[in-house]
């Protein structure tokens, strides 16, 4: 048995220990946000962040995170809203400015790719609240184990979206 520690909930859960993290997500989490593209790393389409970093949940060992604080797409809003210490109420009817973002520009075309897409740019803009073209292009291209693909060619439309997701994090809305 591992314990997991997913949006802030503590799961115990019956698996080897070698069972990719985005098959406990999925199948008895039924957190549907992380998506099995290629299973092998090189997508990004299953991302989440573990302690703050974006990890390829199909290739982690779920015995391989231990405590760590994982985070899904569908855990972003409370994510925001406690990085921002609104109240439960507030945290409610809160999105993450990643997610407000990527509604406002309809980023998406099939969005299968976009829970990574996501991921990466909170990522991102966590640690680099203001990031230039450069530094945005080279998040979603030479950062992590490998690019984050987007078969529908979203990808300037993405740029687009974290530079509008920058913007709303610096209201702090
Ligand atoms: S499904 Fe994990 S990187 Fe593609
Ligand atoms: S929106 Fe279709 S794969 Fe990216």
């Amino acid at each position: 048995m591992v314990t997991l520690n997913v949006n802030g909930v503590r799961h115990e859960v019956q698996a080897p220990d070698d069972t990719p993290l985005l098959y406990v997500l999925r199948n008895d989490l039924h957190l549907v946000g992380p998506q099995f593209g290629c299973g092998l790393a090189q997508c990004g389409a299953c991302a989440v962040l573990i302690d703050g970093k974006e990890v390829r949940s199909c290739i982690t060992a779920i015995s391989s995170v231990g405590n760590q604080e994982i985070t899904t797409l569908e855990g972003l809003p409370a994510r925001w809203a406690k990085q921002k210490g609104l109240s439960a109420e507030d945290a409610k009817n809160t999105l993450h400015p990643v997610q407000q973002a990527w509604i406002e520009e309809q980023t998406p075309q099939c969005g299968f790719c976009q829970n990574g897409m996501m991921i990466k740019a909170t990522e991102l803009l966590e640690s680099n609240p203001q990031p230039s073209l450069a530094q945005i292009k080279e998040a979603f291209t030479t950062s992590g184990v490998s690019p984050n693909l987007c078969r529908c060619g979203t990808y300037v439309a993405i740029i687009e979206s974290v530079k509008h997701a920058a913007e709303i994090m610096a209201k702090g809305r």
